[in-house]
């Protein structure tokens, strides 16, 4: 779909904490690499968001900056296509969020589930005002390129219905200045962690990260939790809630194989040591060219440092094209008028 000649326009983003693993994968970048060929996509590195509850680690928000580059090049997201923009680069998004939080209701964002769920896993004390503020900064992230699709995980959907609720809001009260944008949620949602925790994710250590190598993969995928009630490679075992096989799931290219080796499995044919034996082999041949990638842009910082130059420069002209549009609506810069007409009587 285009609007005004122009191709959608999509935005998305990552808070930079540190290295990305197969989780993001699956659950963004895979469909973030297929929207970069039709859309004109906005992936933002959301350092300022990061800062929320990261306050005291600043060097590693800082360094993360850099992983999240490199992850996002070494995936095959394109620089040439898309658009990289480092958050803290382009201040409108602080400026903006400023002022759509005077039109967010404050119910709104205490009644948000994903927030909620965050915020009960935080110490009382260690929760600052910037941290709960994070689902208004995000709404102003989405509307000053004036995206219209955000790619994002299930648990950013209550962020993007507040964004939509936001823009229609701002739309009724000052005039159309922002698309309606629509959330698109990718093929694995969560992936669990190797642990079989619900989620993979780095403070729960249990995590296979992009940049992992060939002998860490294996060992981690040696670890992975199978079937608890299995003793032996001969009794027959489970698939529902068997890590390895939720990986082979995510993994595994061809769909009639796989059916095959499940199979195998529940009837005790085959052990956990080969499954994993698979399943490793898996991960590695995917993660091969994203190694080969890594590689390059390592010998090419200069390659690195463009892409975020080069993509931050066109979202600062983007957001000050929009920030002109809101202020004019919200008749802010006028005041000069105002001063003249004051000076023209004396
Ligand atoms: N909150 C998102 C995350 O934790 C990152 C993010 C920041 C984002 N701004 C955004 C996602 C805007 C989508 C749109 O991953």
């Amino acid at each position: 779909m285009m609007v005004n000649n122009r191709k959608d326009r999509i935005l998305t983003g990552m808070r930079p904490t540190g290295p990305l693993h197969l989780g993001h994968y699956v659950g963004a970048l895979e469909n973030w690499i297929r929207l970069q060929q039709k859309y004109d996509c906005y992936f933002l590195i959301a350092d300022y968001q990061a800062l929320g509850d990261h306050v005291a680690e600043i060097e590693r928000i800082r360094s993360a900056v850099l992983d999240v580059a490199l992850d996002w090049l070494a995936v095959g997201l394109d620089p040439k296509k898309t658009t990289f923009v480092i958050q803290s680069y382009v201040p409108e998004h602080a400026e903006l969020a400023m002022l759509l939080s005077m039109i967010i209701p404050l119910s709104r964002v205490q009644h948000n589930p994903t927030l909620k769920a965050e915020i009960a896993q935080l110490n009382k004390k260690d929760l600052s005002l910037g941290f709960f503020n994070y689902p208004a900064s995000q709404v102003a992230d989405i509307l000053l390129p004036k995206a219209n699709l955000v790619p994002v995980g299930a648990d950013q959907l209550p962020h993007v219905e507040l964004t939509r609720d936001i823009a229609n809001k701002f739309n009724r009260l000052y005039g159309h200045v922002f698309p309606i944008p629509t959330a698109l949620v990718g093929r694995i949602p969560r992936l669990v962690g190797i642990d079989g925790q619900v989620k993979m994710s780095k403070s729960l250590g249990n995590c296979i990260y992009l940049s992992d190598s060939r002998e860490t993969v294996e060992e981690k995928v040696r670890k992975m939790y199978t079937d608890p009630t299995r003793k032996t490679a001969t009794d027959p075992g489970h698939i529902a809630g068997n890590v390895v096989f939720t990986y082979l799931d995510a993994f595994h290219p061809n769909r009639e194989e796989l059916q095959k080796l499940k199979l195998q499995y529940e009837q005790g044919r085959i052990g956990d040591v080969q499954t994993k034996k698979i399943l490793a082999d898996l991960i590695n041949s995917f993660l091969d060219p994203i190694r080969k990638r890594r590689k390059h842009y390592e010998a090419h910082p200069e390659e690195v440092k463009a892409a975020l130059m080069e993509g931050t420069s066109r979202a600062k002209k983007i957001a000050s094209e929009t920030m002109a549009e809101v202020k004019s609506a919200m008749k802010i810069h006028n005041y000069e008028e105002g001063l003249d007409k004051i000076t023209q009587l004396q």
